[in-house]
């Protein structure tokens, strides 16, 4: 099966269960048919894949691969809700439909974001099997690392006060670390946490989790230019009218191709052994490059 089959099959079998798990945990409110709108329309599903890829390599169970893997689902959907909002980037589509302040109102979609986060600590402090308690809280921790203050709300937070200003491609890159390298760092290096692997597995988790975030975040920048509303679900076109510091506007299309190619190849000289012990694991950040959705 090639990639691109693997990761639809691994997203209808996730959305199946998903979709289980929330109709069980949710009661029927205004606030749950927000929550369930704003996180089971369409998503693409790549960081469930991630964790699944991660879980085979550090040998978790199933049933803890899906909580962590919903568990992250639940954050990227609030990060979205909340990103499309007026006061952030207003958008009015997401995945093909409406956004969700747009399908329900504001006040709305801003506490379906806040209870899928919150929901998101209920999956992973209440529902993971692995009976090691110490594993279990640092997972918890990390995971309040990465979308807190140091992570993903502080990439958001640099993103909108980046607009309309001329940056350092460091800056840049800081910035796209935190708003989405943080959470596939997470996605990627939560099983070998819960495993409780060595610190020298965790840390290669972790970078590789990272590094496929950067390209993801590069690529969907470049998507958002070249991209058209039928293929994307999302208005093509939106960062530059809104005056985004990309890296795409900061270096142009060949340099952001040569910038992910050359921190592909640097990371596979680096990690050569784990890497062909794993090889899915590279032909996963070339796909992460020539992703055209
Ligand atoms: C979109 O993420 C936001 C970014 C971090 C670039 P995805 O492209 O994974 O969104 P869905 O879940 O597939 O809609
Ligand atoms: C979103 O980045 C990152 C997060 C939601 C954390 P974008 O603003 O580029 O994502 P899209 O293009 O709206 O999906
Ligand atoms: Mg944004
Ligand atoms: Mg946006
Ligand atoms: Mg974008």
């Amino acid at each position: 099966m090639n990639l691109n089959t693997l990761i639809n099959v691994n997203k209808r079998k996730f959305d199946i269960k998903f979709k289980k798990l929330l109709k069980n945990k949710l009661e029927k409110s205004s606030l749950s048919n927000a929550m369930f709108y704003g996180s089971m329309n369409g998503g693409k599903r790549i960081r469930p894949f991630l964790v699944m890829e991660s879980a085979k390599i550090a040998k978790i169970s199933s049933n803890d691969a899906f909580i962590i893997a919903s568990c992250i689902e639940c954050i990227h959907s609030y990060s979205l809700i909340h990103d499309d909002l007026p006061s952030m980037d207003n958008d009015d589509y997401r995945r093909g439909k409406l956004s969700t302040h747009k399908k329900f109102n504001e006040a709305t979609a801003i506490l379906a974001g806040d209870a899928l986060h919150d929901l998101a600590f209920e999956l992973i402090s209440g529902n993971l099997k692995n009976k090691n308690d110490i594993s279990r809280l640092i997972l918890i921790n990390y995971l309040s690392l990465c979308i807190g203050h140091k992570g993903l709300a502080l990439g958001q937070a640099l993103d909108l006060e980046f607009e309309n200003k001329k940056l350092s491609k460091i800056k840049i890159l800081d910035m796209y670390s935190r708003k989405t390298g943080k959470l596939f760092e997470f996605s990627f290096s939560a099983p070998f946490i819960l495993k409780d692997k060595s610190k020298k597995d965790i840390q290669f988790a972790k970078d590789y989790g990272m590094l496929f975030g950067l390209i993801f975040q590069v690529i969907d920048d470049l998507i958002d230019e070249i991209g058209t509303f039928k293929k994307i679900g999302k208005t093509p076109g939106k960062d530059i009218a809104q005056g985004k510091s990309t890296l795409l506007e900061l270096i142009g299309e060949k340099q952001v191709t040569d910038f992910c190619k050359n921190e592909i190849n640097n990371f596979t000289r680096k990690h050569k052994k784990k890497l062909n012990q794993n090889p899915i694991l590279i032909k996963l950040l070339e796909f992460g490059m020539k992703r055209v959705l």
